[in-house]
């Protein structure tokens, strides 16, 4: 793509020559947006880059160790790059909360927190970077969406950190533009073509307060759930699909042993725009063999339901 390709070359250009030997300071959330800025701003700038990466414990399964070999020494890309292991300090924080408004709140204030620790200790910075996309600004923009739940992006901006000035290199791109954009860059297409993924994580999929023994749960039946859609090649056209786990716990019987364990729940859905929403109708078959792999595999789990819901009057997750 010959356009994309120069919009890609004029934005280094821009950014090399805004920056200078400036500092430049970026959250990295491994998502889609904030993956195509830093590489786009590592690109321009090389080490005078570093980029945080908190991991807040509600990462989906091996998600942490994906970002970081992309992004950390091993990788491809010349930039600093710090990986936060925060968990402890997410669940200590989260231990007991159920209101889910309260969860996510918490959530994005750790979060804040624990970046600007981070950026504490990294001393001046003169820029900092946001993988802001066209539709957020649109959308900040109007201010006319009701809260129907706080949305925490994850790169949100900290308060307490000093910088002269915020880069948003994607400001003017679609979604499918940066997506083409960080094709041209030579991000990998499992990065690229992610689905999208909310900022408070597990921490909206997991209904209840949050243990770590839940996560794990939910982060084993989601990677068995994600690997069975792929093998079956059913993903193409789902605009998001995942496992969430219920607060729910029933009857089973297990060989001879009755058991008394949670339920997850399936969800897939189609979508164009995340506004509204249908239920995916997804193969029997498929199904049949996720069940039976979570139901096996997965220690803590006896039943598996599918969401057969839209949104409205659903949300998409279940916080
Ligand atoms: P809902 O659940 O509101 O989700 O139907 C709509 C889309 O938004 C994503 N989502 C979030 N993304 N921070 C984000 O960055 C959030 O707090 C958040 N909550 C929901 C959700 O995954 C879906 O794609």
């Amino acid at each position: 793509d010959w356009k994309m390709d120069s919009f890609v070359e004029a934005s280094i250009e821009a950014i090399r020559e805004k920056v200078g030997d400036g500092k430049v300071l970026c959250a990295l959330s491994g998502g889609v947006d904030s993956s195509v800025a830093a590489v786009m701003l590592a690109k321009a700038v090389g080490k005078q880059l570093t980029c945080v990466f908190v991991d807040h414990g509600l990462l989906r399964k091996n998600e942490g160790d994906e970002v970081e070999a992309v992004f950390g020494p091993e990788g491809p890309y010349d930039l600093n790059f710090i990986r936060v292991n925060a968990q402890n300090r997410f669940y200590d924080k989260l231990s007991g909360v159920e209101d889910p408004e309260t969860k996510r709140k918490i959530i994005g204030e750790e979060f804040i927190r624990v970046f600007e620790d981070e950026a504490k200790k990294i001393g001046k910075v003169d820029f900092f970077v946001q993988g802001t996309i066209y539709p957020d600004v649109i959308e900040s923009g109007l201010g006319k969406s009701a809260v129907i739940k706080s949305h925490h992006n994850v790169g949100g901006l900290p308060e307490h950190v000093d910088f002269k000035e915020i880069i948003e290199p994607l400001r003017l791109l679609f979604k499918d533009e940066v997506r083409k954009a960080g094709l041209e860059l030579g991000i990998p297409e499992y990065l690229v073509y992610r689905q999208p993924f909310p900022g408070p994580g597990l921490g909206v999929r997991i209904i209840g307060a949050i243990t770590p023994e839940k996560v794990r749960i939910v982060q084993e039946a989601d990677a068995i759930y994600r690997e069975e859609i792929a093998k079956a090649g059913v993903d193409k056209g789902l605009g998001q699909y995942f496992a969430a786990l219920t607060n729910m716990r029933s009857v089973g019987c297990m060989g001879d042993e009755r058991t008394y364990d949670y339920a997850i729940a399936l969800r897939a859905v189609l979508t164009s725009d995340f506004m509204t929403a249908e239920s995916a109708e997804l193969p029997w078959e498929v199904l049949g063999t996720v069940t039976r792999r979570i139901v096996n595999e997965v220690k803590g789990v006896n039943r598996v339901l599918y969401d057969c819901t839209g949104k409205p009057p659903a949300t998409i997750e279940f916080e």
